[in-house]
């Protein structure tokens, strides 16, 4: 047995199957900025960044020689017992951070999922109302709100008992317009559908808060016009209802901003952050306006390793490093010229569908022809195998779209790389030139 083949079969004989969506049988040992190794010393250039998790690059060594300064000292004290300087430092620099022009506080976890859970609590506690709002095709996470939350997988359903009261409505998908609209005819009829409800089966003065991705993930990294999430934004304050923004997997600077809510001039009464947050290590993090964290009583919403003083000190040292490097800017400007190379392939390529995105959260879709723009889930996959045995390591999404979120350190010459070996897949997509045994290789959600 080679060591790949003894991970896996060791992963399969000890880790329940619930926690894995196989993408690759490949087993990765190491990473420098958006590049990644595997066991035999292959080089990768990342086009995943850990689901989002490895902003600032992997294998960050200010990162890791923080952490092993604040671990040599104390690793953990827990703050729900007594006082630590750290928790307290990271709390008032994500009020700061954050959007909007009022007194914040922080709430602390351990990852975006149990981040959720405490929006859903703290919604609860301030409004004193039970129904929740969130949108088709959401993923908010993997604990009992969370997976209520979400509709993207029926698997986070079968066997469970989500929590009652949860509505899911359309998410404004533009490029696929689930209304047949184009821009101009546009009247929002996604929210419509909000308002409608509002007047036939779901009080309005019951609804706590409406869970949103400010531009959706797992669902294919769907970009919402700016009207939708204004409209959405006045009509929670029209109804009293809270906005919960979702960043998870685009905050931290994925979008070109610290928050991908900031481009749409909203400011939410909540965030959820996890992923980056924690500078690779676990943390989740609800940011949210001070008289809704202060709604509810201690131990309402409380962890002992919530706010761990080591993952807070990477937290901040990615913080400063985001700063510092201009990775904001970077994200904005770089995941232009990567969209704008990604996009110059569609009039080249009748399989090459709608290309999309913000900062570095990019998706460019796989269509059987671009007359029909149906998804074509097997190109997908094919391309995303052909990139991997080419040294770009790529993943899908939705019904048929490269996932592309790479660390905001990737560079320009990395980039072009990239668009050189997806043009080369491309062109042996169409030439079929990829064989459909490939398909067993690569699973995904
Ligand atoms: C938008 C969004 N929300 C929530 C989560 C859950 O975060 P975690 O897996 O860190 O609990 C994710 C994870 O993929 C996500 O992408």
């Amino acid at each position: 047995m080679t060591r790949e083949e003894k991970v896996r079969a060791g992963e399969a004989r000890y880790i329940s199957k619930a926690q894995k969506i196989p993408y690759y049988d490949m087993v990765f040992e190491s990473g420098k900025g958006a590049l990644l190794y595997d066991t035999e010393g292959n080089e990768y250039i990342d086009l995943l960044a850990s689901a989002g998790s490895a902003n600032t690059g992997n294998g960050n060594i200010e990162i890791a020689d923080a952490v092993y300064e604040q671990m040599k000292k104390i690793c953990q004290i827990t703050p729900a017992y007594v006082y630590t300087e750290k928790n307290v430092e990271l709390a008032k620099k994500l009020t700061e951070l954050a959007p909007g022009d009022f007194e914040k506080k922080v709430a602390f976890g351990l990852s975006g999922s149990d981040s959720i859970d405490g929006a859903i609590k703290f919604a609860k506690g301030f409004t004193k109302r039970n129904r929740l709002i969130s949108f088709k095709g959401s993923y908010h996470g993997s604990t009992y709100g969370a997976i209520s939350l979400s509709a993207i997988s029926i698997n986070m359903r079968k066997k469970l008992d989500p929590i009652p009261d949860v509505v899911h409505f359309s998410y404004p998908t533009c490029y696929m317009c689930p209304y047949d609209k184009n821009q101009s005819e546009c009247n929002l009829e996604c929210l419509n559908e909000i308002k409608e409800a509002f007047t036939s089966y779901l009080p309005s003065d019951e609804v706590a808060a409406i869970f949103f991705e400010p531009i959706a993930g797992d669902a294919g990294i769907i970009c919402p016009p700016k009207k939708f999430v204004q409209a959405l934004a006045a009509l929670c304050k029209e109804h009293g209802i809270l906005l919960v923004s979702d960043e998870i997997q685009q905050g931290f600077g994925r979008s070109g901003k610290w928050f991908a809510i900031e481009h749409f001039d909203v400011a939410p009464d909540m965030i959820v952050c996890g992923k980056s947050a924690g500078g690779g290590l676990p943390m989740g993090a609800v940011i949210g306006r001070r008289e809704i964290l202060d709604s509810l009583d201690p131990p309402a919403h409380l962890f002992t390793l919530g706010g761990n003083t080591t993952v807070c000190v990477a937290a901040l040292k990615a913080i400063e490093i985001i700063e510092r490097d201009n990775l904001l800017g970077k994200a904005a400007e770089n995941g232009t010229y990567f969209l704008d190379k990604l996009k110059a392939l569609q009039p080249k390529y009748d399989v090459v569908g709608d290309v999309r995105g913000l900062g570095f959260s990019i998706a460019l879709d796989f269509v059987e022809t671009q007359a029909t723009m149906k998804p074509d889930r097997n190109a997908t996959l094919k391309v995303c195998w052909d990139c991997v045995q080419n040294g770009v390591f790529i993943t899908f999404l939705g019904k048929g779209s490269l996932r592309i979120q790479p660390p905001l350190v990737i560079t320009r010459e990395q980039i072009d790389r990239c668009v050189e070996v997806f043009e080369s897949a491309i062109k042996k997509l169409v030439a079929g030139e990829i064989p459909d045994s490939v398909l067993s290789q690569i699973k995904g959600w």
